[in-house]
């Protein structure tokens, strides 16, 4: 899964290692970049001529309210804050505020001619050539990006901590996004299990195994929402809907957080990418963002939100631009929506070379001004540029840069290291744990379990449906590039776990074959991205010879993540005319699909009996795979976005805007002709999405039945008065109709109707997990409170108006079960609203 690249990199095992085929690195591109970038060029002096700030009146007013971290908020550490900062000289101020990965003893001179490395061709302009190893020595290093395990942090924490003037200890941060060791299904798999709860046991167990490696800071979660599949960092969220995305947040935070930063086994959040960077035009990575500040507010902002509310001790700023103006230079997103609206009182990181990258948007001709945006909008740490360290200090003699600021940015620094407990234990304590923990291996297959999606299961001509699978299927035919493939079943971003963890599916059908006295016969049949079709024929014969066909298609871990967008949203290479050569056999065919995205499976639906979407599952692929498969654990998963029919329907999401022409009463699945031309529809394919939102079926059947209202008029001073309480409850009965115990995700949606402002035509508000036996049914109540009912106002603000509620609670966003109530200004009046 993880490989050792060569180039100029082999200064220790853990922090060598770099995915093959991605860009270079995951985890640990930085070392590469940092060891072959070099160039302190001239052009990084500070220019006389540097841009001049704008005056003050246009910058954002900053208000500030109640601190989102108690803890950062201690006077008692503000004491010993003040205490540290009286002390430091410029040079160390400013170092706190410096990011660099591991370089080794690398000499700081440039290496003519050398490879580069992947970043260097992206951001040549940023190429550094520092000496990590000095810098910490020296107190003019505050963090290290990626650099894992004890020996290696724990050496330089030594370095900062023994020889620096101040002892200020380093913070390690690495991108640990869904499991360090042990590896649990990619972000966007884990948000369809609908399951909180699951997330926080799992981020907690990430954060217990990563300290043990030095690392005190993960960059994750990403909480970007994401509402087009062509973007690839769609795999690292938790897909298109708010209301899910803050519940997930606010999971993460809870997992990596704990309730003190400074326990062993917690870890600081950054929550990334901030803001809207999952709103890139056109799917297209690092791609501009542009939307009206309601959507901002009402559909993109919750989840950084909530993440902030819970106490998330650090915020990545995004590479994107937001409405022209770059996040990671946006007063706009930082200082007054992040600071001063929420209250954030953690410190700002911008992503990797963000800050250099200002000056490719262009709003910055040279280092000194794109150093000088950067901090005056906020951002305090520097992840990369190597700008600050080289351009604040005449920033700050000329006074283009207050003083001020700087001294703020570094307060936000060192609370977090005080918090964190860094300062009374620098070093790694205790065992390392250096491969999947056999004790959290249950957890992660429980996980992925959660995370798979069962998209159709129809039944076969003797009346029974394909899955769950049973011994009488006595032979069993497993094809595809995925059946046998380690490395891809962890996905993008796969932290440090090793290849020889994992459970392939191929390992684990042997095994049941074993245990059943059934027979497993595998073929590959093509490769994820291959034209040859040399291994058809072998995988024809094989199903011939079966009773039953498992095909594991789908995508490789490297074409989604981070610069991993795609145009065409089919399954890559020949695997559409392997799956077809498959179903022509007449065999019963499951389908798999590994993605780290929606993926088009128009032609699937209408010709394979039974699909499961099984994302990128983690270390224990292979058990969890089967299972599910033979029905020890029915599939419980709800699709976290849309699958679409087209990719030209993207961007494809539930929760649209009405239009004013809705084609009502028309049958979309035809072409537009007489009388159904002119509506909101696309003349070559349905509107709606092949499986969509909230979608996905179980080996049980569920009904419901009965939604209420705890009221159904509500009067409009109190819904505006009260913002913490409910205003209602909204209800529903839920009976397992089918034969086995199972699980449902149970999920409200509401429709507000009549708000000044044109409303989605639904919005998910509220969901829980429920387990039901065969038979068995239960009333699901979901409190409605001023945060579910209001909108965003031409304000700007979350309000209720007197408008009219449809509440729908069902199994999917397509839930038809609905009741009503109203938001009235005045007892006993119905208003003119409609
Ligand atoms: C990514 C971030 C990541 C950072 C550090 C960037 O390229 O956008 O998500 O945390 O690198 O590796």
């Amino acid at each position: 899964m993880l490989r050792v690249n060569s180039t100029k990199c082999d200064v220790g095992d853990a922090i060598m290692k770099f995915d093959a085929g991605r860009r270079a690195s995951v985890f640990f591109r930085g070392i590469l970049a940092c060891t072959v970038l070099c160039l302190v060029p001239a052009e990084c002096e500070p220019r006389a001529a540097a841009q001049t700030a704008p005056p003050a009146s246009t910058q954002h007013p900053v208000k500030f309210t109640r601190p989102s971290n108690a803890q950062l908020a201690d006077p008692a550490l503000e004491a010993r804050v003040d205490r540290l900062l009286r002390q430091m000289t410029l040079e160390e101020k400013i170092g706190q505020l410096v990011q660099y990965n591991d370089t080794g003893e690398a000499s700081p001179v440039p290496v003519a001619n050398a490879n580069q490395g992947a970043m260097a061709a992206v951001n040549p302009e940023a190429a550094n050539h520092v000496n990590a190893m000095d810098l910490a020595a020296t107190g003019r290093l505050g963090s290290m990006l990626n650099t894992i395990g004890a020996e290696h942090t724990n050496t330089y924490q030594h370095l900062a901590v023994d020889k620096s003037r101040l002892h200020i200890p380093l913070l390690f941060g690495a991108d640990v996004i869904h499991g360090f060791r042990t590896i649990y299904p990619v972000p966007l798999g884990l948000a369809a299990s609908f399951d909180p709860e699951l997330v926080v046991a799992l981020s907690h167990m990430a954060a217990e195994e990563a300290t043990t490696a030095g690392v005190r800071w993960f960059y994750s979660p990403m909480v970007d929402i994401s509402r087009d599949p062509r973007w690839g960092r769609t795999v690292e969220g938790a897909g298109e809907d708010a209301y899910l995305g803050a519940a997930m947040a606010r999971a993460y935070i809870r997992g990596y957080q704990g309730d003190s930063l400074s326990k062993p086994g917690s870890v600081a959040a950054s929550v990334k990418h901030f803001a809207a960077y999952g709103a890139a035009e056109a799917g297209r990575e690092y791609n501009t963002t542009d939307m009206s500040e309601i959507r901002l507010r009402q559909d993109y902002l919750p989840p950084y939100q909530a993440a902030v509310e819970e106490g998330a001790a650090t915020i990545m700023s995004a590479f994107n631009s937001l409405n022209g103006v770059p996040a990671s230079a946006n007063p706009f997103l930082l200082n007054r929506i992040l600071r001063g609206e929420w209250g954030f009182n953690g410190f700002v990181v911008s992503d990797y070379t963000a800050v250099m990258e200002l000056m490719n948007h262009g709003i910055a001709l040279d280092p000194a001004t794109a150093t000088r945006k950067a901090i005056t909008a906020g951002v305090d740490v520097d992840m990369m540029s190597h700008f600050y360290d080289t351009q604040l200090p005449a920033l700050i003699r000329s006074g283009q840069v207050p003083m001020a600021i700087v001294d703020e940015a570094v307060r936000r620094v060192l609370r977090v290291k005080f918090a964190t407990g860094l300062f009374e234990h620098p070093y790694v304590e205790g065992v390392e744990v250096k491969g999947a923990a056999s004790a959290h291996r249950p957890l992660v297959r429980q996980a992925a379990e959660e995370s798979f999606v069962l998209l159709q299961n129809d039944k076969l001509a003797d009346g029974a449906q394909v899955l769950p699978l049973t011994p009488a299927r006595k032979r069993v035919a497993l094809i595809g590039p995925l059946a046998d493939d380690k490395g891809d079943m962890v996905g993008a971003w796969a932290g440090a776990g090793n290849e020889g963890d994992i459970v392939t599916l191929r390992q684990a059908l042997a095994q049941r074959a074993q245990q059943l006295g059934t027979t497993l016969l595998y073929t590959e049949g093509t490769e994820i991205e291959s034209t040859s079709q040399a291994g058809f024929s072998a995988a024809i014969e094989a199903a011939r010879a079966a009773d039953v066909v498992i095909l594991a298609l789908g995508e490789s871990g490297a074409m989604s993540g981070e610069a991993g967008s795609r145009a065409h949203l089919d399954l890559p290479g020949n695997q559409q005319q392997l799956l077809e050569a498959v179903v022509a056999t007449g065999k019963p065919v499951v389908l798999l699909i590994f993605s780290g995205r929606p993926l088009l499976l128009e032609w699937a639906a209408r010709h394979v009996p039974a699909i499961l979407e099984v994302w990128f599952p983690g270390t224990e692929a292979g058990n969890a795979i089967t299972n599910v498969l033979y029905g020890d654990v029915p599939p419980s998963g709800k699709l976290p976005m849309s699958f679409p029919r087209a990719t030209g329907q993207e961007p494809l999401y539930y929760n649209q805007l009405p239009t004013g022409r809705p084609p009502t009463g028309i049958d979309l699945s035809k072409p537009s002709g007489d009388g159904t031309r002119f509506f909101s529809r696309y003349i070559d394919v349905a509107n709606s999405a092949l499986f969509p939102f909230g979608f996905g079926l179980s080996y049980s059947n569920f009904a419901y039945k009965d939604v209420q209202v705890s009221t159904n008029r509500i009067l409009l001073a109190q819904a505006l008065k009260n913002r913490t309480t409910p205003l209602l409850e909204a209800t529903a009965i839920v009976t397992n109709t089918g034969e086995r115990t199972a699980t449902e995700v149970v999920q409200c949606y509401v429709r507000n109707l009549g708000a000044s402002i044109e409303q989605p035509v639904r919005s998910l508000k509220g969901f829980r997990r429920v387990t039901l036996a065969p038979g068995e049914s239960k009333r699901i109540s979901f409190p409605l409170g001023f945060k579910e009912l209001s909108f965003i106002n031409m304000e700007s603000e979350p309000a209720i108006e007197a408008t009219h509620y449809t509440v729908w609670i069902g199994g999917s966003s397509l839930a038809s079960q609905e009741t009503n109530f109203e938001v009235v200004s005045s007892p006993g009046m119905a208003d003119s609203h409609r």
